[in-house]
């Protein structure tokens, strides 16, 4: 639970929890944003949060690591990890609309008219080969052609110079959106918040074209509370009242400029391309604003994916295996690429079942593995051992081939095409006596003998 049973909506509230229970790093040196901040955040993989007091060139902090433990992340919204599922579930469901109010602290500080946004806040450099300096962890707000859909998601942006930046995009559902705009050579609005709750990085993460929820209120329901908004300053969109900074700007149609390449999720580098441009009008900040950013393909950036997916996965099993237990999509297969799934075994058959419906429900997955409920499923080594124990290759592996892929995902962009792989590492119905695990019939606690 959250130290102090109310969940911090605020990433200043959230900081000052973690830091009085012990579970924050600050950092006193001065770090370079290049390089060096991202080799301190990767050093805990992302899972660490941090304040670094002070950025080379700069005078605000940054704060880095929020969202990349599933304890942490479950605690920033009081809940216990086992509950992320339900929990996602019932916050799509059941969302908490934002609060609309005049003002709020993203307004203590207001730039328009000519910027860089260099001046104002550092913009890091990650990766060894990266084209240059990257927001990653920016919350983007967007609203469709007709106003009425507002959403979340995060897209990495390109610092060109001045006021400009370029965004990648892959989701199809705002590509076909900023197509629209383009289409009638109009701009299509876009803020960036930074400084936010792990709570908003993942609930930008449900997609879009599955729930058409606002991603906003979706993030209420998981902290439970209403989020307050504030109106941008020079564009039509809203944003959190207490995000320490946000960007206002506009997508310019028929704009490209080259991007990457850039270290991305998997680990590898993207491709150098030509994607639209960002011009921004204005930026906001409280006072003494508290930067945030996201160490790329850190855990950090896995995990609220992996949560979200694993929240869909389980609804969409359990509609032909209405006995499964759980799911874990691990960090090692990319938050995306892998899933593990613990079924109590009805009948013979669940375990493929579940397999093939794990495919059906999400194109990325390549590789499936079904284990019974005394595996657990967050240990990498117990899971293992399911398939080095109770997996023969002959009857309980199987392979689709030629299946869609993800665009991300190297192999299959060398080939087109994915094959997918199940396997079935339940043991056979009526075989619970042969398959029964070893245990010690006596209790102790380790600490009285030592
Ligand atoms: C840290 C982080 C960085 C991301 N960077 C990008 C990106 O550069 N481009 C992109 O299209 N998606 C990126 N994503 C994934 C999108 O944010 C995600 O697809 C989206 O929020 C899901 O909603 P959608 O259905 O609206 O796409 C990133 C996610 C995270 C957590």
């Amino acid at each position: 639970m959250g130290g102090k049973g109310v969940n911090p909506v605020t990433m200043r509230g959230l900081l000052d929890d973690w830091e009085n229970r012990g579970l924050l790093y600050r950092v006193k040196r001065e770090v370079d944003p290049r390089y060096e901040l991202g080799a301190i955040i990767n050093a805990k993989n992302g899972a660490q949060p941090f304040l670094f007091e002070k950025i080379k060139g700069y005078q605000s902090s940054l704060a880095a690591g929020l969202g990349g433990d599933r304890e942490l992340l479950a605690d920033s919204i009081g809940i216990s990890p086992s509950d992320f599922v339900p929990k996602i579930i019932d916050s799509i469901v059941n969302p908490i609309k934002t609060t609309l109010k005049e003002t709020g602290p993203v307004h203590e500080n207001v730039v328009t008219g000519k910027f860089d946004l260099l001046d104002l806040f550092p913009i890091p450099t990650f990766h060894a080969d990266d084209s240059g300096a990257y927001y990653v962890s920016g919350i983007l707000v967007v609203k469709d052609l007709s106003g009425r859909k507002r959403y979340t998601s995060i897209r990495r942006m390109q610092y060109l110079g001045g006021n400009r930046t370029n965004i990648l995009i892959t989701s199809p559902e705002l590509q076909e959106q900023y197509a629209q705009f383009e289409k009638l050579g109009e701009p299509m609005e876009v803020a960036v918040m930074f400084g936010v709750v792990p709570a908003v990085v993942l609930s930008s993460q449900i997609s879009t074209h599955l729930y058409h929820t606002d991603k906003l209120d979706v993030a209420g329901a998981l902290l439970g509370q209403s989020l307050d908004v504030v109106k941008c300053k020079t564009i039509d969109l809203e944003v959190l009242s207490d995000a320490e900074i946000v960007l206002e700007g506009r997508m310019l149609p028929h704009e490209r400029e080259m991007e990457g390449p850039f270290g991305e999720l998997a680990g590898y580098y993207g491709f150098r391309s030509p994607q639209p441009v960002v011009e921004f009008s204005a930026v906001t900040f409280r006072d003494n604003a508290i930067n945030q950013t996201i160490f790329p393909s850190s855990y950090e950036e896995r995990l609220p994916m992996a949560l979200v997916r694993e929240a869909t996965l389980f609804s969409t099993v359990r509609q032909v295996v209405p006995s499964i237990k759980a799911v874990h999509i691990p960090m090692g297969g990319v938050a995306r690429y892998h899933a593990v799934i613990q079924i109590e075994k009805k009948t013979e058959g669940d375990g493929k079942q579940a397999a093939l419906a794990a495919f059906a429900s999400d194109k990325d997955l390549k590789h499936v593995v079904v284990v019974n409920d005394d595996v657990d499923i967050f240990d990498s080594e117990d899971v293992e051992w399911a398939v080095a124990t109770r997996v023969q290759a002959d009857n309980d592996v199987f392979i689709v081939p030629g299946g869609k892929g993800s665009p991300l995902e190297s192999s299959h962009n060398l080939r087109g095409v994915t094959a997918k792989m199940g396997i079935d590492a339940t043991y056979p119905l009526g075989q619970e006596e042969m398959f029964k695990r070893t245990s010690v019939p006596f209790e102790i606690n380790l600490e009285d003998y030592l």
